[in-house]
């Protein structure tokens, strides 16, 4: 919602697999003061929001576990921000693949930027995921960390940025 009101960028899809989550996107999109709408053309629907101004919004149900090829092919976009998703070893190999998929469907001449923010909770849950997209054939990078406080969180955790990409 910050990069929304903040970047104004022109599209901004949601994205999770629990009812629970989706609904509380919804009610925090309308909380935010942007307005639903129903306008698209895909066959597996993102229901679609919009801002006055120019931000697009949908809220997508995308299960890492269960996602098609169908699904991850009109997902057109060039940065994906994944927040807080490094948690759980179970998840972890869906997870990277997804990310795998998504990089090589997306359209030749498409520049596609992946960042996955993890407070690291368990070095060895983090560290498995970086094996993970290793694995995948994926190259990752930590991202400099940034002096600035702008949120209220606790310090004593360390949050890392990782910028995600293929391997050439
Ligand atoms: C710790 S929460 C972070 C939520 C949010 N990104 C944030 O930063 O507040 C982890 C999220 O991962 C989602 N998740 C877990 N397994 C998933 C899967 N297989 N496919 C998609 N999302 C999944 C959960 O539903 C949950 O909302």
């Amino acid at each position: 919602m910050v990069i929304c009101k903040s970047c104004c960028p022109k599209k901004y899809v949601f994205s999770d697999c629990h009812q629970k989550v989706l609904s509380k996107l919804r009610e925090n999109i309308h909380l935010n003061g942007f307005v639903l709408t129903d306008e698209d053309d895909y066959t597996e629907k993102p229901e679609r929001v919009k801002d006055s101004d120019t931000v697009q919004m949908s809220v997508l149900e995308l299960d890492w576990e269960s996602v098609t090829e169908g699904q991850l092919s009109h997902i057109d976009t060039d940065v994906i921000i994944a927040a807080d998703v490094v948690y759980d070893p179970d998840v972890i190999t869906s997870f990277s693949n997804t990310l795998c998929k998504l990089l090589l469907y997306k359209k030749a001449e498409k520049w596609l930027d992946i960042f996955v923010a993890s407070t690291v909770r368990n070095s060895e849950t983090y560290k498995l995921f970086q094996t993970k997209l290793d694995e995948a054939g994926l190259k990752w990078q930590t991202v400099a960390d940034h002096k600035k406080n702008i949120f209220v969180y606790e310090a004593n955790c360390t949050v890392q940025i990782l910028q995600v990409s293929l391997k050439m």
